[in-house]
């Protein structure tokens, strides 16, 4: 598709006069019907002082078209493009089957480096659902970012360090071991609410957790040992999870990690003058006399001398930048945490350090399930662990109900239940608040995960049917994938690339979640119409019409699996 844009643009550029970064920066995608490309001519009407529909008829009558511009004419305000089609299909069907896996893949992050935050779970509560934006919009950005040609630094920030750690060492002072030694995560997590309600009924508890954090923090070994085992217990049912998504990171550096740069962090923002008390503690002014809300002051140390979860952010971005070198460092979390992100790029440039402009919090909404927050301190969640095993379990019964011949429904119904979930989440704008129900998510109509997955299949099963492998692709075949349903599958494919890179420049993985729709909904419509007219099957009789047609669904099939591997999916061949 660049190459037929490009070309698009020089030709506009020339019959204008303007430049072709203007063009390009004007030009959009047209409707089906109108065309493939128009120009609305508003703004260089504007600047000849000419109504818009004359200039859109001088531009189109000085315009050629040829080469792979089939026609360029005027319609109102907008200069309309139609590409040569033939060509297009042709071009297209062979980039994608050429790309392969690396559809989609483009270069604009060469050279340039990444580190994205996600899933960074809090130690001792259960990997609760909701932790399935972070962990998922994370790893689709990763492999989004690394798609596009950058270098990808994935972490997790563990919450493996604070105040809540005194609270749980209280817990097994007052109750013991058992969960630990029985390895039991759950237990782990009763044990934390219990404490939080004690503590709430009796505040006496609370100055004895403090005393339990003061001993970690200064290094008591029975702390440090009752400590080390809570994390390596909480760590493996986390992994259980991360396994169960295929999510990996580059590097689990937990909140504990940064524990000795404290002193460092502390000093230099003392050392610029930048720390201010108040009320016994040590904080940093971060407000601007433009701000339209208040941005408080970021507190840096308590005033019983302990560090806070910003301080710990402090020395991780600082830790980052040495480390990686990164460009950009994005923040998958949740959007109650704007002030946070806000207060600590503010603290960094106030510090001296401009990079922290790369910084970006890349926020998401919560997730409802039954119309309330899923929580943690209550002890009311719904874990994910136990949404995955509902979803799995669900999928297994629909796929050997819809295909009992299929040798391997287990790990289907796997990839399928997971994926159902998955997709769930990153279809949606992620700033948008989700609703979790695992009816429809689980659906194989609609839009959903298994919709799209349940595409490929199709798409594969046809190639199947076929059976040898694909013939060359015909001499003039483009002309063969001319009516408006092959048409609608050919742009969906050119596309794909674009909305690729749109994901990693706005940080959203549902734009490729959306346009994996939308190519399904034109499969669909495109099978649809096979079953009611044979001569329109793709294994139709004619072995040239067959052959291109073929070729068309490959080029599908590579861009649903290109598609779903970035979002972090499993894309099953037969389901
Ligand atoms: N552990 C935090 C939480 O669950 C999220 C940490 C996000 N990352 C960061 N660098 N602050 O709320």
């Amino acid at each position: 598709m660049k190459a037929f844009r490009d070309e698009t643009v020089e030709r506009l550029s020339r019959a204008s006069g303007l430049s072709p970064e203007a063009v390009d920066r004007l030009l959009v995608v047209a409707e089906a019907d109108r065309g493939d490309f128009a120009l609305p001519c508003f703004v260089p009407a504007k600047e000849r002082k000419a109504p818009p529909p004359k200039v859109a008829a001088e531009i189109a009558a000085k315009a050629e078209a040829g080469g792979r511009v089939a026609q360029i004419t005027a319609a109102g305000p907008y200069v309309n493009v139609r590409l040569d089609r033939a060509r297009l299909a042709q071009e297209t069907v062979e980039a994608a089957r050429a790309a392969g896996p690396a559809w989609g893949h483009g270069s604009e992050g060469a050279g340039k480096t990444v580190v994205v935050d996600y899933s960074s779970p809090n130690v001792a509560k259960p990997l609760a659902f909701h932790h399935l934006r972070s962990t998922m919009i994370g790893n689709s950005l990763v492999r989004l970012y690394r798609a596009r040609g950058w270098r990808t630094v994935g972490v997790n920030h563990l919450g493996d360090w604070g105040t809540g750690f005194g609270k749980l060492l209280l817990a097994v002072e007052l109750w013991g071991h058992g969960p630990i030694t029985a390895q039991d995560p759950r237990g782990l997590n009763a044990m934390y609410v219990r404490v939080n309600a004690e503590i709430a009924k009796d505040p006496t508890l609370e100055d004895r957790a403090r005393a339990w954090f003061k001993r970690l923090e200064d290094g008591d070994e029975v702390a440090r040992d009752l400590w080390r085992r809570c994390v390596d217990l909480s760590m493996r049912e986390f992994q259980d999870v991360y396994d169960r998504l295929g999510v990996t990171f580059d590097h689990v550096t937990g909140e504990s990690f940064y524990e000795d740069r404290m002193p460092g962090v502390v000093a230099e923002l003392k050392g610029k003058g930048l720390l201010e008390e108040s009320e016994g503690a040590l904080v940093v002014r971060v407000d601007r006399p433009d701000d339209e809300k208040e941005v408080p002051p970021c507190l840096i140390v308590k005033s019983d001398g302990a560090t806070l979860y910003a301080t710990r952010d402090l020395a991780a971005a600082e830790y980052r930048r040495v480390t990686f070198h990164f460009d950009r460092a994005l923040y998958v979390v949740d959007v109650g945490q704007g002030l946070h992100f806000e207060q600590l790029k503010r603290v960094l440039l106030r510090a001296g350090h401009p990079w922290a402009d790369a910084m970006r919090h890349v926020p998401f909404g919560v997730l409802l399930i039954g119309g309330t927050r899923a929580k943690t301190r209550t002890g009311q969640v719904v874990l994910l662990a136990d949404v995955l095993d509902e979803a799995v379990e669900r999928v297994e019964g629909v796929i050997r109900e819809k295909n009992p011949e299929l040798a391997d429904a287990a790990e289907v119904a796997k990839a399928v239940g997971v994926g159902a979930v998955v997709f769930s989440d990153l279809k949606n704008r992620r700033i948008n608040d989700i609703q979790l129900d695992l009816e429809s998510v689980l659906s194989f109509e609609g839009k959903t995960g298994p919709y799209v997955m349940y595409s490929h299949a199709r798409a594969c099963s046809i190639l199947r049917k076929h059976g040898a492998a694909l013939p060359a692709f015909p001499q003039g075949g483009g002309a063969l994938l001319s009516d408006a349903g092959e048409q609608a599958l050919v742009r969906a494919v050119a596309r794909f690339p674009e909305r690729v890179a749109r994901a990693v420049e706005t940080d959203e993985p549902s734009e490729v979640a959306t346009h994996l729709l939308d190519l399904c909904e034109a499969f669909h419509a495109y099978h649809a119409r096979g079953s009611r007219d044979p001569a329109l099957r793709v294994l139709t009789e004619d072995a040239t019409v067959r052959a291109a047609r073929l070729h068309l669904v490959d080029a599908v099939r590579v861009t649903l699996a290109a598609g779903l591997s970035l979002l972090g999916m499993a894309a099953p061949e037969q389901m």
